[in-house]
């Protein structure tokens, strides 16, 4: 146990201790997510508590209100620990009463809240008989749900229940997520163990992990989930996979959330045996009418499609010279008679650019493709929009196409899911990224037009509109995998309900939800949370340039020249001279014409260009000066360095929580947080190094390339081990390392030279997804740290993926010391290593603890 681990050497006192202070830490696998529903500690709202009904009464016994009724008791048992008293008409007593509007009109007339819209609630306390009544009204049925979460979310948060009077509507119909599940089991860019939905080509027999998501998603208003990959398998649409798809639905709908499908426009070939997929041919026609019958017939809520098509070699349209308006409108009008939906992504592009023209740009894609077909599409269609034109890079600007359809619904596609920030390995916060996108003002038609206003259908007066968050979670207990990702998948659904929320007081609400009131834990996590954009955008790609993650493969690491000279189009165009895409009207791609005036001239010009964004729109000499002053590679050296340091104080900061939070969660936070500082510095130097080889301009504080307080494996006495380079070369220290091949096992050792002192020894090495590779330190004779190579990282070899570093704290280090380290390979994984690091320790008081002599220190060690 954490606290035994504690304790050290100081057994006796800690135990009195710990029986002097009531205990907080008990293990929690984070399953509950942000509904642990806690119990309510603080006094001052303990004595509000008393004011609270004991009874519930609920108007409407209709699957979805029985929830919230449910929920209701559940919460308050949970975190006041009373039993509400659940009663069939309007009690003689004080009571929450839960009902849409003509429900409450009949029974509490003077409750009538006015006219709400549907899936919106008003929460108030109404005194009528002499009673207070706690009304959760409902504009329809999930508003009465929504009411109700929202009143709990209010108690757990600790906030003034006396003057309860609260309103809210739903910022837009469309608040959907996307899985993308595949019907094997697997998640395409799921990055927390398998499918909650399918397994082995079939819907799972035990669905239940789909109900208790789905009461995730409606606590935050989420009305719509797309259960599998928009890389769609035909099979989808087989008899025997609808049926299964009921069942899904069956557990989505006591929680309002609609199922929805991706579908292969190709279907009626594969599937269906047709002879073509055109989508105005009569048969085609027919065949997709059958289907969308037979969905119908089992889920009479069913949602709709999603289409991704003429995409990264999905099946579309276009081969049949059709556009996506025929295609989207095809299914759109089968839907409409249903209430259904159809949302074609306008992720459409070729990935077969030519490199070498330079006018070709992928991020003109959506626009070119959608907007000549604005107006021709049917009202139930929404064109859904990635928020930058490119692919969820950890900058981007908005996508021009926002501004570009004025006569058809826009929906903005999200990704809740880290694919290229982090991979819940990263503690990387998305709110602040999707309200930059969301809060930008495109200007069209030289008035405000947010993206958000966009997107809500307000600013363009669109039928529909609205948000979709791809989430892929997945059947491990936390369901993101890293349990500070959660906070993204609840902001998401918070911002979609409501996009004028601030990311600070998203992060609020969750952490305190998510860990404790405790205002230590709640300044300390969404610290962590508000600074973890930034610090990641500084570590891997700033200026606009793009992640700069492997692009062929996992889009994890540092792999930062993939993107170059290949026909995917996420070019930066970096070479001696300088860096950065040309986007311009006057001598670039152009791409900036497609955005409104105001915006476009703002980007053309490098005098008004902001920064964060230079690289995507202009290339520049290297040593081209931003308006904060500093040069291109300045500041890319420093952006990184910065970016790693944040990422190093967040592990420290975390530590600040030992004791105030559930061991379990305290543990598996640490332990990622420690990697990633790790891993930040992989970054750093992966891309501190190409930039320093690209420009051969040197960093001006002479840190890049100067590594005095390390030991390169490969300069160290090898036995067994042997010498490799490391591609890309930037992505190992010295651009080699050691393996040991054929070797039971091996050592690698060295004699520290430097001055007699305390040291964090930190050894980088490699750790492959397969493998679990052992290694054992030793200081002289003896052992002082040993762990196995066990992370499931994205590769197979040495690389930017796999790096990967543990540090060993305090070791007390003579000049003259012998430092080996004993690698044991398993699998195809060599116990790989790249360098170790000495990084001397200059303040830790409680370790010189009065004495400087290392001497002193190794006895003692
Ligand atoms: C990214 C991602 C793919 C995904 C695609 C999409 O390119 O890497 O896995 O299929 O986006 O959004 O369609």
């Amino acid at each position: 146990m954490a606290w035994l681990r504690r304790c050290g050497g100081f057994f006796m006192l800690c135990i009195a201790v710990m029986l002097a202070v009531p205990v907080t830490g008990h293990a929690e696998t984070g399953a509950a997510g942000w509904l642990r529903y806690a119990a309510i500690r603080n006094p001052e709202t303990l004595r509000r508590d008393q004011a609270l009904p004991a009874g519930v009464v609920l108007l409407d016994r209709s699957p979805v209100p029985l929830s919230a009724e449910q929920e209701l008791v559940r919460g308050v048992r949970s975190m006041l620990d009373r039993t509400l008293r659940i009663d069939d008409t309007l009690p003689e007593e004080d009571a929450f009463v839960l009902g849409t509007a003509s429900e409450i009109e009949g029974a509490l007339p003077q409750a009538r809240a006015g006219t709400l819209q549907p899936e919106s609630f008003s929460l108030s306390v109404v005194h009528a008989h002499g009673h207070a009544y706690w009304v959760i009204e409902g504009g329809d049925a999930r508003g009465v749900l929504y009411g109700t979460f929202r009143l709990l979310a209010k108690m757990g948060t600790e906030q003034d229940l006396a003057m309860l009077h609260d309103s809210e509507s739903p910022s837009a119909p469309i608040r959907w997520v996307n899985q993308w599940d595949n019907i094997d089991g697997s998640i395409e860019r799921g990055y927390a163990g398998r499918s909650i939905f399918f397994d082995n080509g079939a819907v799972r027999e035990d669905v239940s992990r789909t109900g208790e998501y789905a009461r995730l998603l409606a606590s935050v208003g989420i009305d719509g989930c797309t259960v599998n990959n928009v890389n769609a398998s035909p099979k989808m649409l087989s008899p025997e996979m609808i049926g299964g798809l009921a069942r899904i639905a069956d557990e989505f709908r006591p929680w309002g959330v609609r199922l929805s499908i991706s579908v292969a426009l190709n279907s009626p070939q594969t599937l269906g045996g047709l002879s073509t997929f055109d989508p105005l041919n009569p048969q085609v026609i027919a065949w997709w009418q059958s289907r969308v019958d037979a969905l119908y017939a089992q889920i009479p809520d069913f949602g709709g499609f999603v289409v991704k098509a003429d995409s990264e070699g999905q099946p579309g349209p276009s081969q049949y010279g059709r556009t996506p308006a025929d295609a989207a409108n095809m299914l759109a009008r089968m839907l409409k008679p249903h209430g259904g939906i159809l949302l074609y992504r306008a992720f459409v592009y070729n990935h077969h650019l030519d490199w070498n023209d330079m006018k070709a740009d992928r991020a003109r894609a959506a626009y070119d493709i959608f907007h000549p077909l604005d107006g021709k599409f049917e009202d139930n269609v929404v064109v859904q929009i990635k928020y930058g034109p490119i692919d969820f890079q950890v900058r981007e600007p908005v996508s021009p196409i926002f501004a570009g359809l004025r006569k058809t619904s826009e929906a903005i596609e999200l990704q809740v899911t880290q694919e290229y920030t982090g991979q819940a390995h990263h503690a990387v916060f998305l709110i602040p990224l999707w309200k930059e996108s969301l809060d930008f003002d495109l200007h069209a038609d030289n008035r405000s037009t947010t993206v958000a206003s966009i997107v809500e259908g307000k600013a363009f007066h669109h039928a529909l509109g609205g948000f979709v968050g791809v989430a892929n979670v997945g059947l491990d207990a936390n369901w993101m995998g890293h349990p500070l990702s959660m906070a993204n998948l609840y902001g998401f659904g918070r911002l979609a309900w409501n996009p004028e929320l601030t990311s600070a007081a998203i992060a609020e609400e969750w952490t305190r939800l998510t860990f404790s009131n405790n205002p230590e834990v709640a300044s300390t996590v969404d610290g962590i949370l508000l600074h973890s954009w930034h610090a990641y955008e500084g570590y891997t790609g700033s200026l606009g340039i793009g992640t700069l993650t492997d692009i062929l493969h996992a889009h994890y690491g540092p792999g930062i020249e993939s993107a170059e000279r290949n026909g995917w189009g996420q070019w930066f165009r970096a070479d001696h001279q300088g860096v950065g895409m040309d986007r311009t009207v006057a001598t670039g791609t152009g791409y900036i014409g497609q955005y409104p005036p105001e915006v476009a001239k703002r980007y053309e010009s490098l005098a008004t260009m902001p920064d964060s964004l230079l690289l995507f729109f202009h290339h520049v000499p290297w040593n081209y000066r931003l308006h904060n002053g500093q040069t291109v590679i300045q500041y890319t050296y420093n952006a990184h360095y910065a970016g790693a340091e944040e990422a190093a104080q967040f592990m420290t900061d975390w530590k600040r929580l030992d004791g105030l939070i559930d061991d379990e969660r305290y543990q598996k936070v640490l332990d990622l947080l420690i990697y990633q500082s790790g891993h930040a510095v992989v970054w750093r130097d992966a891309v501190c190094n190409w930039a320093k080889s690209m420009s051969g301009i040197p960093d001006d504080r002479g840190r890049v390339g100067h590594y005095p307080d390390r030991i390169e494996a490969e300069n160290m006495k090898l036995t067994g081990y042997t010498v490799v380079d490391v591609t890309p070369p930037e992505t190992a220290s010295g651009a080699k390392g050691v393996v040991c091949e054929g070797q039971a096992s091996c050592m690698a050792e060295t004699v520290f030279h430097g001055a007699s002192g305390w040291y964090d020894l930190g050894v980088e090495y490699f750790d492959y997804r397969s493998g679990d590779s052992t290694f054992r330190v030793f200081l002289n004779q003896q052992l002082i740290g040993e762990w196995t190579a066990d992370n499931t990282l994205p590769a197979e070899r040495m690389n930017g993926d796999t790096s990967s570093r543990k540090t060993l704290d305090g070791i007390p280090l003579r000049t003259g010391d012998t430092i080996r380290i004993e690698g044991t390979p398993d699998g195809n994984e060599p116990a790989p290593l790249d360098y170790i690091a000495v990084d001397r320790i200059v303040s830790r008081t409680d370790k010189a603890a009065g004495s400087n002599s290392p001497d002193a220190a190794q006895t003692k060690h």
